[in-house]
């Protein structure tokens, strides 16, 4: 796999690629790589000539100087796992090569149609600006045929697709599911971060959301919503953020079940100090 440090040697690369017809597969990250993300560029060298992944650990999508500070990093080990998951190129460029020192200044800001006034978007203010200031101008890098996104960050990749078409990106979106630990726990840079106790405890989220899928036919959304929360809250370590459950394309909570062909329901809960999210397809 081949290691690309800065934006000019990508443009290249990229140019020379697209001279040949190859069609380009990219998988945006911020490294501290797990299966997870492997199944994306799994996914993207099975349908496209060249795989791209990219490693960014986005300054402008972070609320909290902490997180930034302490977001996991180990790019030796991440290059080794997406060699062997037969990446072709590793784009990983430093922050001045990516941003202006006033693009960091000033806030980036995108009409998002109300995709971010729910869930993440009340919690983590700014951060989708951010989300879209990377990922548009990586598209506009790279140019990519297809674009990999887990279905795991749910609301990032509606906004995702809203940014394509806005922007009139001719990338194509490819929303890929949710890869979980044995135990059931989501796959997160985070899990690195949780006790081997508080692990165990997290799995408790997923079982939870698993089960609520026998209950939602037969109850209110109301209902399920408290039912759902005070369950996983029986373990006293784990303090759900929020619970929504919304119509998977507009993400606006839905009353009833029979609202929507496509009903999702999204959640984000601190097991101690670590934030988890994860998600549950009721329709
Ligand atoms: P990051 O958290 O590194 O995630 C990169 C991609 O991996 C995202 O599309 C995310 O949804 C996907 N992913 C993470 N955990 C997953 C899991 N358990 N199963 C399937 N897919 C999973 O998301 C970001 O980075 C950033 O916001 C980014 C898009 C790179 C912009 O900075």
């Amino acid at each position: 796999m081949k290691i690309i440090k800065n934006q000019d040697t990508l443009k290249e690369i990229i140019d020379s690629y697209k001279a040949e017809n190859k069609t380009i597969g990219f998988v945006p990250t911020m490294g501290a790589l797990h299966r997870g993300h492997l199944s994306l560029i799994e996914r993207s060298t099975i349908n496209n000539d060249v795989t791209l992944a990219s490693i960014f650990v986005n300054p402008t999508q972070f609320n909290r100087r902490e997180d930034l500070e302490h977001y996991p990093r180990d790019i030796e080990k991440d290059a080794e796992m997406l060699t062997s998951a037969c990446c072709d190129l590793l784009f990983t460029p430093s922050i001045e090569d990516i941003y202006s020192k006033t693009e960091l200044e000033q806030p980036f800001e995108f009409n998002f149609q109300g995709l971010d006034k729910v869930m993440e978007g009340v919690f983590r203010p700014n951060h989708f600006n951010g989300v879209v200031q990377i990922v548009s101008k990586l598209f506009t890098l790279v140019q990519p045929d297809k674009a990999y996104f887990g279905e795991k960050d749910f609301q990032q990749l509606a906004i995702i697709r809203l940014m394509t078409k806005t922007f009139q990106f001719s990338t194509e979106i490819v929303g890929c599911p949710i890869i979980r630990e044995e135990n059931g726990l989501a796959r997160s840079s985070r899990n690195a971060l949780l006790s081997e106790n508080e692990r165990k405890i997290a799995s408790h989220i997923y079982a939870v959301l698993k089960e609520s899928i026998t209950f939602a036919p037969v109850t209110n959304i109301e209902e399920l919503k408290s039912c759902t929360v005070a369950a996983i809250e029986q373990k006293p370590e784990l303090k759900v953020e929020y619970f929504e459950i919304v119509d998977g394309n507009s993400l606006q909570p839905v009353a009833r079940m029979e609202d929507s062909d496509y009903i999702v329901g999204c959640i984000t809960v601190y097991c101690g100090k670590i934030r988890l999210i994860d998600n549950i397809r009721y329709k």
